[in-house]
């Protein structure tokens, strides 16, 4: 009798055979497994750790592409979705509805920011940007304003890579590409601290940031839809940080020149930030916000755009009116998902997770801070649940590496070999661990990350 080998590099192989995988130069991993980046098969997960099919483990710490929060294999949510499983897995959302999607929508607007009493479904990050933008155009056409269709966003700015969301998005490694299918949005300078003159604190840089957005309005608010932003990080691109100023600023901004303010909260709701939702931070409410990732504690694909009555009364009307949403999806509120979101807000309930949440932050700011002095650490910042280190070639001008020179993936397999998961954007490391991390864990993470920083910059 032979068994299956099951080994990093059996498997490996066999993935690499047929799989094209997300984000990725896949010569990186060369056609066998040979390339200079392993495929690591993954077999089991622990709290805050990856365990592959060698045995070896890894410490999360950018929780799978920000969506864990309570851990791999959570027990909880796993009791809740397998008792789902057995009631029922799926049922066509238009014209039928369940109890899970039904306590999701209740519990969503309960503990979002007020005015946001409306949920409707999706089922990634990216299809929630898609909605948002194509309900806020409707909202405008259904109101008589079909000259409203072009976008404000930030630079800097990701929001998902389907063609629409890619379109509202400033990331160049993604963007630059496929920019000739692209809407063209109008960009507005982010707020972002880093790029802050010499001397300016982030509140100053979010105030005539602000200024920029405004002249930009007033140029253009009467063909204008909305504007999106990722409120206080801009995550993808480069884990870019700003004032919550700027929210409240934005928010006051929107209203002035009648233009919908959506939240893209879809990597930093749910606690990330310090506040269970990050507009929080400026006591706003968006027209639009969006939420996926975290949603589920990192267990299901499931997203939600809440919005207002205002936005959903523009659409309700007779059938012949043609003004209904008709946007979805064949797993719109999938009963799995929705369940486990419940399950997911549940532990927000139970346990005190921001509190908790806090003493790490603050412990992982602790830990950081002697990079500050680092020859080669432009930059040591951090919002909550969310630390980031920028590397840069030369301190005093804050030039980057170029970034042919992947500095960044030294920094990741110095870390997959010392058992952690630390994933930089180009030449920021960071760290976005779930939140059930302990703090020696972070401090392992950290010593790990030190380490993998020196010998990245030799
Ligand atoms: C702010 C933000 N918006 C949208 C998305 C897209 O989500 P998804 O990857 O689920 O399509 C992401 C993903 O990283 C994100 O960070």
């Amino acid at each position: 009798m032979t068994f299956p080998d099951r080994s990093n590099a059996a498997l490996a192989a066999r993935d690499l055979r047929h799989l094209w995988h997300p984000c990725t130069q896949m010569h990186d991993h060369g056609r066998a497994g040979q390339g200079d980046v392993p495929m690591l098969p993954i077999v089991r997960g622990e709290g805050a750790w990856l365990v592959d099919a060698d045995g070896r483990r890894y410490l999360d710490g950018i929780s799978s592409w920000w969506t864990n929060l309570f851990g791999h294999a959570n027990p909880r949510i796993a009791a809740a979705l397998a008792d789902q499983a057995r009631r029922l897995e799926h049922v066509i959302f238009a014209g039928f509805t369940h109890e899970p999607a039904i306590e999701l929508a209740e519990t969503l607007v309960r503990i979002a920011p007020a005015g946001l009493e409306r949920v409707f479904l999706a089922d990634n990050g990216s299809a929630a940007v898609e909605v948002a933008l194509k309900m806020s155009f409707h909202y405008w056409l259904n109101r008589g304003h079909g000259e409203k269709t072009r976008f404000i966003a930030l630079t800097g700015s990701y929001h998902g890579e389907t063609l629409g969301a890619l379109s509202v998005s400033d990331v160049a490694l993604y963007r630059k590409t496929y920019a000739p299918l692209l809407l063209t949005p109008f960009l507005a300078p982010s707020p972002d601290a880093y790029e802050g003159e010499p001397g300016e604190s982030p509140a100053q840089v979010a105030a005539r940031r602000l200024g920029d957005l405004r002249a930009l309005l007033e140029r253009h608010a009467h063909e204008t839809c909305a504007v999106i932003v990722e409120p206080l990080v801009q995550c993808a691109g480069g884990m870019r940080m700003h004032h919550p100023d700027y929210l409240a600023g934005l928010r006051a901004l929107c209203d002035e020149f009648d233009v919908h303010f959506i939240a893209d909260e879809i990597a930093v709701g749910f606690g990330r930030t310090g506040t269970m939702f990050a507009c929080e931070s400026a006591r706003v409410a968006p027209d639009f916000m969006c939420l996926s990732k975290g949603l589920t504690g990192g267990t299901l694909p499931l997203s939600a755009v809440l919005t207002t009555e205002r936005v959903y009364e523009a659409f309700y009307a007779e059938y012949d009116a043609g003004k209904a949403f008709l946007h979805s999806h064949s797993y719109t509120g999938n009963p799995l998902a929705c369940r486990v979101a419940l399950e997911t807000l549940a532990i927000f309930r139970d346990e005190p997770v921001l509190e908790r949440n806090r003493a790490l932050a603050a412990h992982l700011a602790r830990r950081l801070a002697p990079l500050r002095d680092h020859p080669h650490v432009a930059d040591v910042r951090q919002t909550g649940m969310i630390a980031a280190v920028e590397l840069v070639a030369d301190k005093a001008t804050r030039r980057p590496f170029p970034s042919g020179e992947r500095r960044g993936l030294r920094v990741y397999l110095h870390g997959l070999e010392h058992g952690a998961l630390l994933r930089p954007l180009g030449n920021v490391i960071y760290f976005m661990p779930p939140y059930v991390v302990t703090a020696d864990e972070l401090d392992q993470l950290v010593d790990t990350a030190i380490r993998g920083i020196e010998l990245a910059v030799r």
